[in-house]
Formats: structure tokens, sequence, C-alpha cells
């Protein structure tokens, strides 16, 4: 007889069974915590979540340890070893991106960052190019970046030594470089335009890799209809589109066939030339969301290390004043200097690169997707996995760093003071995903960096003695809000 209560713990069994039958067909995963009905192993990082969540979880499960986001695993390569292993020695099969629903709703597998496949390789490579392409001639990257530069030095001066949170100013200049390389101009600060796509681009990055962004993967169906900030995010992405469908047009009109001066030429270009090819990959949606990928990934990236980097250099002022000596010493008064040049100031360079390990301006790294299964120190990594190269963990691993948790640029300095390259810096991922814009934002932080330091000393407001080195934790880990006095230098340009 089928009462109530004989029905509940029939189904109570099958619940069991089927829970531990997953576990054992699991066995072989790397380990982690407990998996839960729907939600997985999330509640472990949805509890008291901080930027160091996955750093303690590595403590406790190891350097490689799955986290269940609902019914996907997510492996987690944690440390140096663990990142080199997946990224750089079995490269080939973490080559992907995840096509979850929140990335798939925001750019449909197109463009570069969120691409898989032929279409990623065919748009990588054109982005490669293109950034190369652009990187040279009197009209190049670089000339534009110390435009900027010399704008953003105007507007500090402008606060006359009072008090001053930065990063609008920061923001404004860094996406004014983005949309000189995809538009072939600048904006003006007051432009009504470029405070909308500013504010935009800035709505999408805030609710990356947030609570609403795993509910929205892991409820789709339900989130799809439901208010909140993943609807803000989408309709934000869909701004920037627009803005960026626009600009194609006005270069379809003024079409620099000859001379192509920006990204959206080039791309126009290479859309003619392979009009004629049916493998080509090159089309107005590709088009749209690789602009929309150069913008994402490249100015709140930059904008937030140059904001802990100023934050720093106003903590550590012996280490300031070093910097500046190093400048004015090597580079004199004169105006004129080129990204070549931090060949000749090792410890300028020493501290950028310190600045971007210590703290680090992801949560995490990218996530990317394995493509076959792979054995990895004793444990199976499922096709089809999330992985996640947790790449704080190796900028802050301690059989790498002599003081991780210490702002210290002699991590990048031999005993004679010369520069070194260190195999575990890797804030710009590695493999075939690496960042597609690391030599422009090596030379905007350089640049952006040397110019601020040779016309200010950065100083905290009165009766503060230092600022706090609070985290705003979601996708990027900007400062919280912070103000601080530049003080014009002398000899200052
Ligand atoms: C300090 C500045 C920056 C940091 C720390 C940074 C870091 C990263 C990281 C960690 C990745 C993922 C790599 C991986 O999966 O292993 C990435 C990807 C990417 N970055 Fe950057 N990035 C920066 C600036 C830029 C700039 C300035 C641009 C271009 C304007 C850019 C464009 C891209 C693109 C397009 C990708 C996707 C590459 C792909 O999927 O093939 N980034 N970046």
């Amino acid at each position: 007889m089928w009462t109530p209560v004989t029905l509940i713990a029939v189904l109570v069994c099958l619940l069991t069974l089927r829970f531990l039958n997953q576990l054992w067909a699991h066995r072989n995963y790397p380990p982690g915590p407990l998996r839960l009905p729907i939600i997985g192993g999330a509640w472990r990082i949805l509890i008291n979540f901080s930027q160091d969540s996955f750093m303690k979880l590595a403590k406790q499960y190891g350097n490689v340890y799955t986290l269940w986001a609902g019914n996907l695993p997510v492996v987690v390569l944690s440390g140096f070893e663990a990142v080199k292993e997946g990224v750089i020695n079995h490269s080939e099969y973490f080559n992907e991106r995840p096509v979850t629903p929140f990335f798939k709703a925001l750019a449909n597998e197109t463009g570069i960052m969120f691409s898989n496949g032929y279409t990623w390789k065919q748009q990588r490579k054109f982005g490669l190019v293109t950034m190369r392409k652009l990187g040279l001639g009197k009209k190049s990257i670089e000339y534009q970046i110390q435009e900027e530069a010399s704008q953003l030095v105007d507007a500090f001066a402008n606060t006359k030594g009072q008090p001053f949170d930065p990063t609008l100013l920061i923001t404004n200049s860094v996406t004014n470089v983005i949309c000189f390389l995809n538009f072939g101009q600048r904006f003006s600060i007051g432009d009504e335009d470029f405070l909308k796509l500013r504010n935009a681009l800035f709505q999408i990055l805030q609710s990356t890799a947030t609570l609403f962004h795993f509910l929205y993967d892991t409820f789709p169906w339900l989130m799809k209809h439901l208010p909140g900030p993943h609807k803000k995010v989408l309709e934000n992405r869909d701004h920037v589109a627009s803005f960026v469908s626009k600009e194609i047009e006005k270069h379809k009109v003024h079409q620099s066939l000859h001379e192509p001066q920006d990204f959206i030429d080039y791309y126009l270009l290479q859309m003619m030339k392979s009009k004629r090819d049916p493998n080509s990959t090159y089309n107005e949606e590709n088009l749209i969301n690789s602009v929309i990928d150069l913008f994402t990934a490249g100015t709140e990236s930059t904008t937030t290390t140059l904001l802990w980097g100023l934050l720093l250099m106003t903590n550590y002022r012996d280490i300031q004043g070093k910097v500046q000596k190093e400048i004015d010493d090597i580079l004199g008064s004169s105006q004129s200097f080129s990204y070549q040049d931090q060949k000749k100031l090792p410890y300028t360079n020493a501290v950028i690169h310190e600045i971007q390990r210590y703290q680090y301006i992801l949560l995490f790294g990218v996530p990317r997707q394995c493509s076959k299964e792979v054995n990895m120190f004793g444990f199976c990594i499922p096709k089809g996995a999330t992985v996640i190269a947790d790449l704080r963990s190796v900028l802050l691993d301690p059989n790498q760093w002599k003081t991780p948790h210490m702002f210290n640029p002699n991590h990048f300095l031999d005993q004679h003071g010369h520069f070194v390259e260190r195999e575990a810096f890797l804030p710009f991922g590695a493999g075939a995903r690496v960042c597609l814009g690391e030599q422009l934002a090596r030379i905007e932080l350089f640049i952006f960096f040397v110019r601020l330091l040779r016309a200010f000393t950065f100083q905290p407001p009165e009766g503060v003695k230092k600022i706090q080195e609070k985290v705003v934790v979601r996708m990027t880990t900007p400062p919280c809000p912070y103000k601080v006095c530049a003080i014009p230098r002398s000899n200052g340009s």
C-alpha cells in the first residue's frame, strides 16, 4: 500500500542513490567542497565571499580542486605549478571558453573573448596583427597614449594639490586610448555619447562574476524573465553594441581603404577581401563583438592597475621617491621618452611589475573550458569542465615569491639592481588565450605611470597617514574609492 510516508521514503531513497551514484561516477575528479543538489559546491564561496576565498579552498583541498557550480564541474588550478601544468603544458586542451548562458547572452560566441574554434582563431589572429599594425608609424597608438597622458597630467594639475578621487579621470584617459584604437578618434570628456559609453562599459563589468551571474547560469530559464542587475548588464551591452554599429556605419561612408587608420577600418577592409571565402568569419557581428571585447578587456583592467599604482605610491613614499629619482636621473626634464626607455629604468619597471603582482586586478583568470578529458596530478579533468586558472594565487604563490604578501619591488631586481623577468609573473594569463592586449597594456602602464610620477608627488589628504588598501570584490578588484593629493613637482612635465 502506497501511503504518503512510504512515498516520501522511496523518494528520499531514490534521491540518495542518485546522489551516491554521482559521487561514485565523479570519484576521480579533483576533490572539493560537498556538492549539494541544485547549487552544487557554490555554497562554500557564497558564504563570506572575499578575494581570498579561492586560495582558502586550495589550502583545504589542494592546488587542483573541483567547485561544482550547480551541475557544472568547475576545476580551479591554484598556484604556479598547477596553472603552468594546465594552461601552458596542456594548452591545447584548455583553449576554449565555456559557453555558459550568461556569456552566450552577452556575446553569442562571437568576437574574440567568448568565441571558440575557427571563429576565435580567425578573430584572434586578425586582432593581433591589427594591433601590431596600429602600433607602427607616426600616428601610432603609443603617440596617442602620450597625448592622453598629457591630458591626464593637466587634469591632475587642475586639482591644485587638493584631495580628489582619480578614478574618473583615469577611466576617461584609458577609455579614450581604446576609442582611438577602435574608432581612430578620441572624445572630449564632456561628450555625452562618450559618457554614456563609459558608464555602460562600467555597468557590464560590475555584474560579471557576481551572485546574479551565477544565478543566471544556473537558472537561465527563470532569470531571463526576472528583473535584476543581469538585465542591466544585457541592456548596457546592447547600448555599447548600437554605439559601435553607428561608428561602423560612419566608417563605411568615409572608408579609408588605402590608408586604414583604426581597428574598424582594417576589419571592413578584411571583410571586403574575404567576401568570396565561404569559410570567412569576418562579418559585422564578429566586428561589433571584437570591438566590445577590446573595450571591456582593455579599460577596467588598465584603469584599475593605475589606481592601485597611485594608491601604493602614496602609501610607500620611499619607493615613490626612488622611482622619481630614477626618472629624473635617466630621462632628465626632456619631455619626450618612449616605451623603449623602460629598459633604462629598471627600478621603475620593477615597481610597475610589483604593482601588478601585489594587487592583482582580477578575481581570478578568465574561465576556460576543457575540450578533452585530461589527467593532471593523478586527477581526471572531464571534457566540458570549466577550468579557472587562479592567477592571483600564482602572483602570491609562496614558492615563487620571497615575500608574497609584501609590496616589494625587489621581486623583480637582482642584487645589482638589474630588472629580472619572473616566470610566475602571469597577470596576463598564459597559453594560446593569453591577453591579446598585453603589449598595449604594458605601454599604457609605463607611459601613464612615468608621466604622472614625473609631474607629481602623491600624498594622502591631510590628517590621513595611509590610504586603506581595501578591495571592491567583483570580476575586477579595484581599490575602494579613495582620495589623494597630486602635488606638482618643480621639474614635472
Ligand atoms: C593591466 C591590463 C590587463 C590585464 C591584467 C589583462 C589580463 C587579461 C587576462 C588574464 C586575460 C585572460 C587570459 C587567459 O585566458 O589566460 C585577458 C584576455 C584578453 N585581454 Fe587582457 N588584460 C589587460 C589589458 C588588456 C588590453 C589593454 C586589451 C586590449 C585593448 C586586452 C584585451 C584582451 C582580450 C581581447 C582578451 C581575450 C583573449 C582571448 O580570449 O583570446 N587586455 N586579459
